[in-house]
């Protein structure tokens, strides 16, 4: 979803993002112009969006036909989105969990992850992305591209401690070497700038990788 608000902070525990999300929406609800655009040329089937949030780009994949389940660990965000898919007459399977807690085995043909704030540990939650997509599968992530640092420091959290584009990027090429990826696209695209305090970040970081069926 396009955000509203940024510079609020990064991963850490359900509370402290619960808290984050406050008392009103913090995200536009409208979805993400990179989700529409690098979807809209796939064949809807299941899809996760890791981080859902207030649900804005979980709800759009279910309207063109996508079965979604959206995975958060903000019950707060997830009680907005269910609401929103309400609103729009779609369903949506929420889960309140984070993708460390994902099951294992549940693979999915679109694995949609916008902003992320996973926090990068041992390695493990890149793994757990690349495995919850299904062959013949996409995996989506979109970062915002040139993050202060200084900045991120002053608001309590440290970029280097969350999984990156560069992670990821590093991942799939691993998985290339032994035959499993196609990476369709890898690199920064500018973004129609948006309102509020979100204004300052205007591109992204674009990683769309497809599985080998
Ligand atoms: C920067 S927000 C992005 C929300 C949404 N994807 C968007 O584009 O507006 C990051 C989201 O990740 C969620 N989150 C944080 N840690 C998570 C984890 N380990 N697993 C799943 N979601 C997590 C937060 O609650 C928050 O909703």
């Amino acid at each position: 979803m396009d955000e509203h608000q940024h510079g609020h902070g990064h991963g850490h525990g359900h509370q402290e993002w619960d808290d984050r999300y406050g008392d009103e929406p913090m995200w536009s609800g409208r979805p993400n112009e990179a989700l529409v655009r690098e979807v809209s040329d796939l064949r809807p089937g299941t899809a996760l969006d890791v981080g859902c949030g207030e649900g804005g780009d979980a709800v759009w994949l279910a309207q063109q036909g996508w079965r979604v389940t959206g995975i958060d660990v903000s019950g707060r965000a997830l009680e907005r989105a269910a609401r929103a898919a309400d609103a729009v007459g779609v369903a949506v399977e929420w889960q309140h969990l984070g993708l460390e807690d994902l099951p294992a085995d549940a693979t999915y043909d679109l694995v949609s992850v916008f902003y992320p704030a996973l926090l990068r540990g041992d390695g493990s939650v890149v793994a757990a992305l690349l495995g919850a997509v299904a062959p013949g599968g996409t995996l989506l992530v979109v970062h915002h591209a040139f993050v202060d640092r200084a900045r991120a420091l002053e608001h309590g959290f440290d970029p280097d401690d969350y999984v990156g584009h560069a992670d990821l990027v590093a991942a799939l090429d691993t998985a290339l070497d032994a035959g499993g990826w196609t990476v369709e696209r890898a690199g920064q695209v500018e973004r129609a700038p948006v309102e509020g305090p979100g204004v300052h970040h205007h591109t992204d970081e674009v990683l769309r990788a497809r599985r080998s069926g």
